[in-house]
């Protein structure tokens, strides 16, 4: 069975085909980082624009990369939501016209519901399948929420943010520390020359017992003890970063362990960009071997968004027996069912 999964809900135009809901056959990321870089983040026309540009050509080498032609697929699959509205409307349009003129199965696709995928796709670096029930840990740029996740399309939420994502706040420290866009990565590296415990930042936990985040005063807080520092102290970033990182680390670490046990349960999966961060990592290992709860982290590339993910939960969908109308339409505040 090989489907197409085409991914177009930010800033990156992405295509893949998967095969028998596990082996990826290819996986194209067109970036388009360059191009947003010099406003500081992602500007959806700009994206839209950009998309409409590229998505043909990358779904035509995901094609060429898998040695499959169009008429061999059984079926495409389109992130529907969340996400930006323009950007969203370019490959899930694409998506059914491809359907329409091969006269094969086409689904919508969750964008959530492909980052809880990816642990799934037989891959380099991704650890074996986790079981059911299990705890997800959701971290991206728009999303930072705890679930109990019952099975490939129950969900339950536990706990969710209140404000800002973890990697939204990571982008805005980011941009606060004048490291340009897109922030997550630059962080990451800088923090791993740093001392974590050189700057003291607060950790939201809003009451206990409770599986809701908040970063937003983290935010501040890094923006306040940044006003106060000398300029020109070039060595206190990468202390910066370590301390802001180990601040939200922390945090995402000991939320997770309460989920797990509040729902009893031994196994937990992290996804989303955010995942892709050694900081939590590292973190959520030794936190595993110390409770004895067992850890599934996406490959570092599978964490951030990909059209793999997409592909393997349009796959689930059309096993299902989903299929979308033709009048199926974009939704860029797509609740997770
Ligand atoms: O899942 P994703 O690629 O897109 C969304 O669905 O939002 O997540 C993007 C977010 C960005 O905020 C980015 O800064 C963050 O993930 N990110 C990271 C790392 N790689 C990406 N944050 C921390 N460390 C990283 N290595
Ligand atoms: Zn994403």
């Amino acid at each position: 069975m090989l489907i197409l999964g085409i991914e177009t809900s930010c800033d990156e135009t992405a295509a893949a085909v998967v095969e028998d809901g596990k082996v990826i056959r290819s996986n194209v990321i067109a970036s388009q980082v360059l191009v947003h870089a010099e406003y500081g983040g992602v500007v959806p026309e700009v994206a839209s624009r950009q998309h409409l540009a590229t998505v043909v050509k990358v779904v035509r080498r995901a094609l060429g990369e898998a040695s499959v032609t169009a008429e061999a697929l059984d079926g495409v699959a389109a992130t529907c939501g969340p996400g930006l509205v323009g950007p969203l409307l370019v490959g899930l349009e694409l998506g059914k016209a491809m359907a329409y003129a091969l006269a094969k199965p086409v689904v919508g696709v969750n964008h959530l519901v492909g980052h809880f995928a990816a642990v799934f796709l037989e891959a380099p670096g991704n650890p074996s399948p986790p079981p059911y029930p299990h705890v997800a840990l959701l971290v991206s740029g728009g999303h930072t929420a705890l679930f109990r996740v019952e099975g490939r399309a129950r969900t339950m939420l536990l706990g969710s943010t209140r404000d800002d994502a973890a990697g939204e706040a990571f982008d805005k420290v980011a941009k606060l520390l004048g490291l340009g866009y897109p922030g997550g990565v630059v962080i990451d590296q800088l923090a791993a020359a740093g001392n974590p415990t050189a700057f003291v930042f607060p950790r939201a936990l809003p009451a206990r017992g409770d599986l809701d985040f908040s970063f937003s005063g983290l935010k501040t807080a890094v923006a306040t003890r940044l006003a106060g520092l000398p300029r020109g102290k070039g060595g206190a970033i990468a202390d910066f970063c370590a301390s802001f990182q180990a601040a939200v680390v922390d945090v995402l670490v000991r939320k997770a362990r309460s989920a797990l046990r509040r729902e009893g349960l031994r196994d937990l999966v992290v996804c989303g960009g955010v995942a892709a961060n050694r900081g939590l990592r590292q973190a959520l290992a030794a936190a595993a071997a110390e409770d004895g709860f067992a850890l599934y982290v996406p490959a570092p590339a599978l964490c951030t968004d990909n059209a793999a993910m997409i592909a393997l939960a349009g796959t689930w969908a059309i096993l299902r027996g989903e299929r979308a109308a033709l009048d199926l339409s974009v939704d860029p505040g797509l609740p997770l069912a």
